[in-house]
């Protein structure tokens, strides 16, 4: 087993409480099979603010000392370091004060998936796996094909057929083992459990298998704050599907205000799509729990998780943080992509413009408003998905 560096002092259920010894092996709460999360020691860090300011923002491994893994054990094709782009103009439009979009379509495969899935084969080198797996809607999919042959390890993929075309290619052109599944998301799931289950061996870097995943996440909150000022947005609105990058993004908020190096921390919004809205209906019912959507059916992939398994922990972030969840339609969804990339020239995933739609949702509800500073995570780009951006133009007749 690879060696654990000195911070990284233990992974912690965020469910029960249980804490185990770090390792890069244990991924579940022995007490009651809660995905784990890494622990750090904040004292031993020597990072400071200045050190990171007097560097370039070019990776998320420039944070290393605050990830379980150093960046000289990383497998890295330039992840994270992506723009904060200031939007005045939509900003007006949606009636907030001011707006940024976090553009994480300037990644290696054009998704915030590769922070995720760089910490991930990352974490799986240090066990020596040979093989790593996974389904996913796409993008995912599409960035641990890339993670994974960047550090030599066969890759297997399984994807629901609806799933781009861009994503089912890009597998292949990386060299993994690719599997489309009929159906959706939970179909590709099961596939993948069975294979799993059948191949020991086989190293799972899934939402729900790698506690690494959503810490490799949460180091778009690090650079929100930094390219900030080392300030907190008042909200963050986020497309959540499994929620990986909301959770990942509070773990952030956490560790920095520990550190004492934001003061306020931010509202977090949760974004769905109407075709499937688990996390919205729990979060208006008042309830703790989600309960699956049967029929889930939205254009948007990545958000289309009827039954995200960190359900009760994304409503729990909601909550404490005096946030929310909103659901828009899709075709209010992807008219907000195609106005943005419009009005500010940014190519968002049809999925990401759930943030804009959302935004115009809450500002309508009173929720937000001209003095909030908001940042919209544009998770995606739309270069993946073109065709779903131009045939919303067709619709219109254009
Ligand atoms: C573009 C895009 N946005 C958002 C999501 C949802 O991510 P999360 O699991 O962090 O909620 C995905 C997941 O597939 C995605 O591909
Ligand atoms: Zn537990």
């Amino acid at each position: 087993m690879g060696a654990v560096p000195e911070r990284f002092v233990g992974l912690r259920c965020p469910a029960c409480g249980e804490a185990v010894e770090a390792s890069f092996d244990t991924s579940h709460c022995p007490a009651c099979a809660t995905l784990l999360e890494p622990q750090l020691d904040l004292d031993v860090i020597e990072l400071t603010r200045h050190t990171l300011e007097i560097t370039a923002m070019d990776s998320m491994w420039r944070y290393d000392e605050l990830l379980p893994i150093d960046a000289a054990d990383a497998i890295s094709v330039g992840e994270g370091g992506t723009p904060l782009l200031a939007c005045p103009e939509l900003a007006r439009d949606l009636g907030v004060g001011d707006l940024w979009i976090k553009f994480e379509g300037s990644n290696p495969t054009g998704t915030f998936k590769d922070r995720g899935q760089s910490l991930a084969l990352s974490a799986a080198t240090k066990v020596q796996a040979e093989t790593v797996a996974l389904a996913s809607a796409g993008n995912a999919g599409h960035a641990a094909a890339a993670y994974g042959a960047r550090a030599g390890v066969d890759v297997r993929v399984f994807l629901p057929a609806r799933s781009g075309f861009t994503q089912k290619a890009m597998v292949n052109v990386h060299g993994a083992d690719l599997t489309v599944v009929q159906g959706r998301l939970p179909d590709a799931g099961a596939a993948f459990r069975e294979a799993i289950d059948a191949h020991p061996d086989w190293v799972s870097v899934a939402t729900d298998d790698t506690p690494f995943r959503r810490e490799g996440k949460k180091t778009m909150f690090f650079e929100i704050a930094e390219q900030l000022d080392w300030r907190s947005p008042d909200a963050i609105v986020y497309p959540t599907g499994g929620g990986v990058g909301l959770l990942g993004m509070a773990k952030g908020v956490h560790e920095l205000s520990e550190l004492g190096w934001i003061e306020s921390t931010p509202r977090f919004f949760a974004a769905q799509s109407t075709g499937c809205s688990p996390v919205v209906d729990a979060f208006e019912a008042g309830s703790a729990d989600i309960h699956p959507v049967e029929q889930p059916d939205t254009i948007c992939g990545g958000i289309e998780v009827p039954d995200p398994t960190a359900g009760s922990l994304i409503l729990d972030v909601l909550r404490s943080s005096d946030g929310g969840a909103v659901a828009t339609d899709d075709d209010a969804i992807l008219d907000a992509a195609l106005s943005v990339a419009e009005t500010e020239g940014i190519a968002m995933a049809p999925t990401a413009g759930v943030t804009v739609s959302a935004t115009a949702s809450l500002v309508e509800a009173g929720q937000l408003g001209v003095d909030d500073e908001v940042v919209l995570v544009a998770t995606g780009t739309g270069l993946k998905e073109a065709d779903i951006l131009r045939s919303q133009l067709m619709s219109k007749g254009v």
